[in-house]
């Protein structure tokens, strides 16, 4: 399917898919200390999404095999697409990537963010404040005109200057009445390549950064996926609307302060 352009209608869906995808975020946010099971932070979201929001969590059941949660939930070196488990106690020093995604009204909303358990490393602070900055980069960004290489590109660059590097095997993508659409959007790139954004497209921007080499690896649940030198890796994921002058961050948290803002 190709990209879809968003109608006023649509736009107003998409606008309340992302407030609540966000909400989850917030709300889950005092349960990450040491001690918890990922197994109950997947339930009490599970809970909040089904019973307060009246939404759908898009990951339970999503895919094949199918997903077996309601949430995302990576730990440390997992960089992406981790399974909630009842076994996984979180300890003082994780790091922890919640990844929501609801439907509401047909569309959904995807946002991601990550906590520390306890206190941080700061080695470890700097690769989740450097990867939410290459976030921020990219959003920057967007209006109509710009190409997607330029948005991998920024992010690319912010990443690699600070001696990190940038996972390729997973991307962006086009939302909307879709989970995943068109087009893709990678976090590398050359500037002026890649597809011209436009008014009234959604998608995610959602980079994944890693403190040693690049290289992922999915393990036999076919999800989870681990960085192969098993060393620190990091995500933020916000869902954003392309405006007539400029970009809309659908899934922003009330804590938030934009760079571009200050
Ligand atoms: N939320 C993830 C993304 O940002 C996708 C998760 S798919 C799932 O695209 F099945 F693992 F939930
Ligand atoms: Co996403
Ligand atoms: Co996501």
């Amino acid at each position: 399917m190709a990209v879809t352009i968003k109608t006023p209608e649509e736009i107003e869906k998409m606008r309340v898919a992302g407030r609540l995808a966000a909400e989850v975020l917030e709300m889950i946010g005092e349960y990450v200390k040491p001690g918890v099971t990922t197994g109950e932070l997947d339930r009490i979201c599970h809970d909040y999404i089904v019973n307060t929001q009246q939404a759908i969590p898009a990951p339970l059941n999503y895919g094949n095999p199918p997903f077996p949660k309601s949430i995302c939930t990576s730990v440390n070196h997992v960089i992406c697409h981790g399974i909630p488990s009842d076994d996984k106690i979180l300890k003082k020093g994780d790091s922890v990537n919640i990844d929501v995604t609801v439907i509401k009204d047909g569309y959904h909303g995807d946002t991601s963010k990550m906590f520390f358990v306890g206190e941080a490393k700061p080695a470890d602070k700097r690769l989740v404040d450097i990867t939410q900055e290459c976030m921020y980069k990219g959003i920057a960004l967007v209006k109509p005109g710009v190409q997607l290489g330029d948005i991998g590109h920024v992010i690319q660059q912010h990443a690699e200057s600070n001696y990190y590097t940038v996972v390729r095997e997973y991307c962006g993508h086009g939302i909307g009445k879709g989970f995943h659409e068109e087009p893709q959007v990678m976090h590398y790139g050359r500037p002026g390549t890649g597809m011209a954004l436009k008014e009234g497209m959604c998608f995610t921007i959602e980079p994944m950064i890693n403190q040693g080499k690049p290289q992922s690896k999915l393990l036999g649940d076919q999800w989870t996926v681990i960085t192969k030198d098993r060393k620190l890796s990091a995500q933020w994921e916000h869902t954003v609307l392309v405006t007539s002058d400029g970009v809309e961050v659908l899934t922003r948290r009330q804590e938030e302060v934009f760079p571009w803002e200050q």
